[in-house]
């Protein structure tokens, strides 16, 4: 089992697979992007060793992220092999799913336990406004896929931004009730440089979010019950099977239980999303002599510099310039 220096276990691996995506959201990327070249991206027997490494690690949770996962060439192959790995007790994917409707049978038969789905609007004008090249009857036809597909642990995810979609909040947890699936609301996050945008302006304490939905539902506390230590902090909505999950990385800080470590698409192993300290696990995989138990003795040696919190919202600190897509989530 790993655990770091403030004995937190760390059991989760964010894996980004792509930083392509076909959707340019706002608060994700710039409007004009440049993604990286192939070569410069892990393999996907490189991705898929990495996950092994972790798993003899005592890994138990691996989410592939993005970028958009689904549009990585043969992603269903590092799928199937994550899949198999004995020890592994939930796969995860974090998409946009405009891809899922022609694929989420093989995702399900391929052992996917788990789906956040993002969703910011179910106006398909406001919802092409946020995604800027979305199609939001595709993203639906794929959620309904891969509920028909029996994936049972489905989440919405919806960044909401005060002048974007803050009056699509209700239609989004009528949406969920409807479908008996969770829903969680996420505080942007400043990642990358956009120039362009005021992500002081139409950013949302969720803390005001949640006064005004509870005088409108009967929210339950729900956050011990399935929530292992994410950063989601969950109210169960009395009468319904839908949870809303709170993720506030400015207005409650959840570094304290962080039971996870990333991977970006370029393989540096982040040790916190609002950090900069990385370790190169492609060079370690692309040298001659490479063995898996050098990459499992790098990663337990990187555990030490996995920082206690991030410092994002503090002026003291200096601001990420990574992209949230070239980072996974
Ligand atoms: P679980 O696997 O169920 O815990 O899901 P998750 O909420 O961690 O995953 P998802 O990929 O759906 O991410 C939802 C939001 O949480 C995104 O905005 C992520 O960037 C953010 N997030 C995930 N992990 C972390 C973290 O360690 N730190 C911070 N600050 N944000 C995170
Ligand atoms: N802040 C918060 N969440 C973000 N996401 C993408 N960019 C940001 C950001 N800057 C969310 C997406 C998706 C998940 C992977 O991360 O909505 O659901
Ligand atoms: Fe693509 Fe997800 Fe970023 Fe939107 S948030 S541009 S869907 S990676």
């Amino acid at each position: 089992m790993l655990t770091d220096q403030f004995q937190r276990t760390i059991s989760y691996l964010r894996l980004s697979v792509t930083d392509r995506c076909d959707f340019r959201c706002v608060y994700c990327m710039a409007e004009d992007m440049t993604f990286l070249p192939r070569k410069e991206i892990l393999s996907l027997e490189e991705l898929s060793e990495i996950g092994a490494a972790f798993v003899e690690l005592g890994g138990k949770k691996i989410r592939l992220t993005g970028g958009e996962p689904l549009i990585r060439k043969d992603f269903i192959k590092l799928v199937e092999s994550l899949g198999a790995l004995a020890g592994l007790e939930q796969l995860a994917i974090t998409t946009n799913g405009s891809q899922l409707s022609s694929c989420a049978d093989k995702l399900a038969a391929a052992g996917v336990t788990s789906l956040n789905v993002s969703l910011d609007s179910l106006d398909a004008a406001k919802f092409k406004t946020i995604t800027r090249t979305g199609d939001l009857t595709k993203v639906l036809a794929g959620i309904e896929a891969a509920q028909a597909a029996g994936i049972k642990n489905i989440r919405l995810n919806s960044v909401i931004l005060q002048t974007y979609n803050l009056d699509d909040v209700a239609a989004l947890i009528d949406f969920a009730i409807d479908k008996r699936i969770d829903i969680a609301f996420i505080e942007e996050m400043p990642l990358g440089e956009m120039p362009e945008a005021n992500r002081a302006e139409r950013w949302l304490s969720n803390e005001t979010l949640v006064q005004e939905l509870r005088s409108r539902y009967d929210l339950q506390d729900a956050s011990t019950s399935k929530s292992d230590s994410g950063p989601a902090r969950y109210q169960h909505i009395s009468g319904t099977n839908t949870r809303i999950g709170f993720i506030s990385p400015h207005s409650h800080n959840f570094c304290s239980t962080c039971n996870r470590i990333r991977v970006t698409v370029e393989g540096r192993l982040l040790l916190c999303l609002g950090n900069e300290h990385s370790l190169d696990l492609r060079a370690i995989l692309r040298a001659k002599d490479y063995t898996r138990e050098t990459l499992k003795h790098a990663i337990v040696d990187a555990l030490a510099f996995k920082p206690e919190r991030h410092h994002f919202y503090d002026p003291e600190h200096p601001q990420i310039l990574r992209f949230m897509n070239a980072t996974g989530g």
